[in-house]
C-alpha cells in the first residue's frame, strides 16, 4: 500500500514520525522557525543554509547562532554550503558537535554571490566536487548526509538528474531533496512532478520532494502523485504553521485572530531571546507580512496595519499595534 503523509519513516537511520517536512528557508529557518513547525507537527525540519566557511573559520555569530538548536525541535538536519570538501568536514564536526540530527548540503541555491564560489547549484556542473562535498561531511561529522538539489541549470539541461544519480549510487547521501525547477527559474514556474516521479522510481535513496507546495491539499496531491518519500514545506509555511498542523491531522483549519496573533507574539518574544530586542526588531519585520496576510481584515486595513508594523520604532510599539485587533 503506498504510504500515508503521517507513516513513520528513516531517513539515514534516523526514525521520523512523519513524513512533512520545513524545508530550509535562507535567512528564516533558525530555532524557533523550526521549533514551531515542529510544535504544529514537522517530522522534520531543516536550516536555513549555513557557510562551511563561516563556521571553519569559527566565526561567532555563524558558530552560537545559525548552530543554536532548541532542545525541543529535533530531529533537525543542518543546511550547509560550500565547494570544499576540507572545510566541509571540519564545518560538519562541528554541526555534529552542535547535536544536529543530519547534514543537508545546498546544491540547488542559484543565486550568484553562491554560485560563483563553485556552491549551490554551481556544483550540478561540477559532479566530483558534489560527490567529495557529501563524502567529507560525512567523514567529518559522523552523521547521515543529505543533498538538496535542483534538476538543472537551465531548461533541456538534465545535470542535476545526473548529479543526483551519481550521488544516490556513490553510497555518500541517505536521501535526496529533488526541487524539479531549473536554477534559472529561482522559486517561479510550474515544478516538473512528472520527472520528479520518474527520479523517485529510478534512485536507490528516498527521495523528498520541493517546489511548489503552497497549501496542504496541494502538498497532499503532489505526495500522492509522485511517491515522494516526503514533502517540504517552503513558502507554504511562512507564517503558516498550521499546514503542518493539517498535513498531519488530515483536517483542515483556520485559525482565529487571537490564533494568529498568540503566534505572532511567541515569534516575537523568541526572536527577542534570539538576538536580543533591538536586533529582533530589525529581523522580524519581514515576518509580519506572512502573519497579517491570514487576518480576517480587509486588504486597505492590512496594508495601513503592516506600514505601521514596518516603521514601528521598537517591539513594544508593535505589541501596542497588535493588540486592537484582538478586539476586531
Ligand atoms: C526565502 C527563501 C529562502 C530559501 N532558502 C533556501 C536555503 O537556504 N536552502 C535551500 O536549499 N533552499 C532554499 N530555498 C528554496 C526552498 O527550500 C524551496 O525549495 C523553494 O521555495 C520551492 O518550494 P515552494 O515553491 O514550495 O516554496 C529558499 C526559498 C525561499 C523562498
Amino acid at each position: 500500500m503506498a504510504p500515508t503523509l503521517t507513516d513513520t519513516w528513516t531517513l539515514g537511520g534516523i526514525q521520523l514520525a512523519n513524513r512533512v517536512v520545513l524545508a530550509p528557508l535562507a535567512g528564516i529557518g533558525n530555532w524557533f522557525v523550526r521549533l514551531q513547525a515542529r510544535r504544529y507537527g514537522a517530522g522534520l525540519a531543516f536550516s536555513e543554509m549555513v557557510s562551511s566557511f563561516a563556521l571553519h573559520y569559527g566565526n561567532e555569530r555563524t558558530c552560537t547562532e545559525l548552530l543554536r538548536i532548541h532542545p525541543d525541535e529535533g530531529p533537525v538536519s543542518i543546511q550547509l554550503f560550500g565547494h570544499d570538501p576540507d572545510v566541509m568536514a571540519s564545518a560538519a564536526e562541528r554541526v555534529a558537535q552542535a547535536g544536529a540530527d543530519l547534514i543537508d548540503i545546498n546544491m540547488g541555491c542559484p543565486v550568484p554571490k553562491i554560485c560563483k564560489t563553485g556552491a549551490g547549484a554551481a556544483l550540478l556542473n561540477d559532479p566530483g566536487t558534489a560527490i567529495a562535498l557529501a563524502e567529507a561531511a560525512g567523514r567529518g561529522s559522523g552523521l547521515p548526509v543529505t543533498v538538496k538539489l535542483r534538476t538543472g541549470m537551465k531548461p533541456g539541461d538534465a545535470k542535476g538528474v545526473e548529479l543526483a544519480r551519481r550521488l544516490a549510487e556513490s553510497g555518500a547521501v541517505a536521501g535526496l531533496s529533488i526541487h524539479p525547477r531549473h536554477a534559472s527559474q529561482r522559486h517561479s514556474g510550474s515544478p516538473d512532478y512528472e520527472l520528479f516521479a520518474k527520479l523517485v522510481d529510478d534512485l536507490p535513496v528516498p527521495v523528498l520532494l520541493s517546489g511548489g507546495l503552497w497549501s496542504a491539499g496541494g502538498a497532499r496531491r503532489a505526495f500522492e502523485r509522485t511517491g515522494a518519500a516526503a514533502v517540504l514545506i517552503a513558502r507554504g509555511g511562512l507564517g503558516n504553521p498550521w499546514i503542518f498542523k493539517e498535513l498531519v491531522s488530515g483536517e483542515a483549519e483556520t485559525p482565529s485572530t487571537g490564533e494568529i496573533l498568540d503566534e505572532l507574539h511567541w515569534v516575537i518574544d523568541c526572536g527577542i531571546q534570539h538576538l536580543g530586542a533591538e536586533r529582533a526588531g530589525r529581523y522580524l519585520r519581514k515576518f509580519y507580512p506572512w502573519y497579517l496576510e491570514r487576518l480576517d481584515i480587509t486588504r486597505q486595513e492590512k496594508k495601513a496595519l503592516g506600514k505601521e508594523l514596518q516603521l514601528a520604532p521598537d517591539l513594544d510599539s508593535v505589541k501596542e499595534l497588535l493588540a486592537p485587533q484582538l478586539a476586531v
